[in-house]
């Protein structure tokens, strides 16, 4: 029997089209399928629709080989052995997951089933999903033995998404038949065995062949909550450090050094632990709410979401406060901002504080000059170029005569700024940083007037005096 198996993933979006393309990197025949017909188009000529390191490389290889896209899902569903399901499951207006467009594709799937197939749950999903899953194919007169539902999360980050993949700290499969356990380990060996870091065209990363990623098998339900807990996890230990940021201003300390000290304790862990403007992005918010409203259902208090929730929105409220305290009012001001992704590494803008930051910026009356190397056209579609908005492409354009720079997210190249070229154009030094990538001493020399999150503010080393200051001397002379 061949080791290659024929796969269709339904949705291209971040987790549908780096899957997609990582099972054609695994050497798996797939097809991926998407109902917008122009996104089709465009990866069938050669676009790419997300910014994401080594995706262009990977559908380049594979595109006019074992990798194709279409719009034509029943056609595809019944060419496969196995269907990944990777379509969206965004927030509903109470907080849960919106499963419709999964309960519309396993409709659709359950139409073209004439011969075993396994269907496979990769979005993130409640608890139960692969239930319904079942229910939806059975009801549409699918008998049992011709299917199983397996579920199979994905860990990957934007901006790392294929590395990640290929590269995971581990692979969760989560079904309860033998025979769609045998399909799922086909499908991951070149990974599970560490066959696949031997290959020369193989992607770089953490993994060697004498350290692969280990394979976790589990019932469908415990991997859809491993998925759910884990995002849950990582979105309180953000909230948790940034709460810790807060009591290291109030009283003088450093939440770098306290971060790092708590870090060094194997338990606890390094990753995860930087203070900032709080937590965006497509996943964790979603996430967060979905999970705790399936508490919520099944009469389980799972309060401390609710707070995690709480404390991540504060932070961006206390971010702005820290803006406004060095500017004082708004109206009038020039802004450079850097940084408009909910993250450093990806052109995605969904659910991103830095946009949060910009509107209400803007709504207070200040003008934005913004600059984001991959994010900009997106944001554009949210706020619209304008008297008071203005998209740059250039850190330095941007900080052009500026009352403050303000750093939003964490693209490496923010942390390389040439700091002295920087305040010989910015009209005040003054530079407020969601992201800590400076040391405040080191700037507080290059006579900048430096806030940062969880550390004290600085003024340059010259001046008597804090960066407010500075930033009202203009006014009241
Ligand atoms: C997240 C998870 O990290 C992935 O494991 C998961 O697969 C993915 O969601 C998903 O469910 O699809 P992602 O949304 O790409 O990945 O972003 P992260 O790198 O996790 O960052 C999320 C947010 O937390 C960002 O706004 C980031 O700036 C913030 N963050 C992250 C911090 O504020 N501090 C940190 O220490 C880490």
């Amino acid at each position: 029997m061949s080791k290659n198996v024929a796969i269709t993933v339904v949705g291209s979006g971040y987790v549908g089209l780096v899957a997609a393309a990582c099972f054609a990197e695994l050497g798996h025949r797939v097809v991926c399928v998407d109902n917008d017909e122009a996104k089709v188009q465009m990866l069938r000529d050669g676009g790419v629709p997300i910014h994401e390191k080594y995706l262009q490389e990977l559908l380049d290889r594979y595109r006019c080989g074992r990798l194709e896209f279409t719009s034509d899902l029943r056609a595809a569903a019944c060419d496969a052995q196995v269907i990944f399901i990777a379509v969206g499951t965004p927030q509903s207006q109470a907080g849960s997951a919106d499963l419709s467009y999964v309960d519309a594709v396993a409709s659709e799937i359950a139409r073209s089933i004439d011969s075993y197939k396994l269907i496979v749950e990769k979005s993130t999903v409640p608890v139960y999903t692969n239930e319904w899953i079942r229910r939806v194919i059975e009801r549409n007169g699918v008998p049992q033995e011709l299917f199983d539902v397996a579920s199979n999360p994905e860990f990957l980050r934007e901006g790392t998404a294929v590395t990640d993949f290929l590269h995971a700290d581990r692979i969760v499969l989560g079904m309860d038949t033998e025979r769609a356990a045998e399909m799922l380990r086909r499908i991951y060996e070149p990974l599970a065995s560490g066959d696949y870091y031997r290959k020369a065209h193989a992607i770089p990363g953490t993994r060697t062949e004498d350290d692969p990623p280990p394979v976790l098998m589990t019932s469908t339900k415990a991997a859809e909550i491993i998925k759910h807990a884990s995002n849950a996890f990582l979105a309180t230990k953000i909230s948790f450090i940034n709460v810790v940021a807060n009591i290291c201003e109030a009283v003088g300390a450093d939440v770098q050094e306290v971060a790092r000290g708590m870090g060094l304790d194997s338990r606890i862990g390094s990753k995860f632990l930087q203070a900032g403007i709080g937590y965006g992005g497509s996943c964790f918010p979603k996430d967060v709410a979905a999970f705790r409203h399936v508490a919520e259902q099944i009469k389980v208090d799972f309060g401390l979401l609710r707070e995690v929730e709480k404390i991540n929105l504060e932070q961006r409220q206390r971010f702005f406060r820290k803006v406004q305290s060095v500017l004082w009012t708004f109206r009038g001001k020039k802004i450079a901002v850097l940084g408009l992704a909910f993250k450093g590494g990806t052109d995605d803008i969904r659910e991103s504080p830095a946009l949060d930051m910009v509107k209400q910026m803007l709504h207070e009356g200040a003008a934005v000059r913004a600059y984001d190397p991959a994010a900009t056209e997106h944001a554009k579609d949210m706020i619209p170029v304008g008297q008071q908005m203005e998209y740059v492409d250039d850190v330095y354009v941007a900080a052009e005569d500026a009352d403050a720079v303000v750093i939003l997210n964490d693209w490496p190249e923010f942390a390389e700024l040439d700091l002295r070229r920087l305040r010989g154009i910015l009209r005040y030094p003054i530079m407020v940083d969601a992201r800590n990538l400076y040391d405040p001493s080191a700037m507080a020399e290059l006579g900048f007037s430096y806030l940062s999150v969880g550390r004290a503010e600085v003024s340059p080393a010259a001046l008597c005096g804090s960066s407010r200051d500075i930033a009202f001397l203009p006014q009241s002379a």
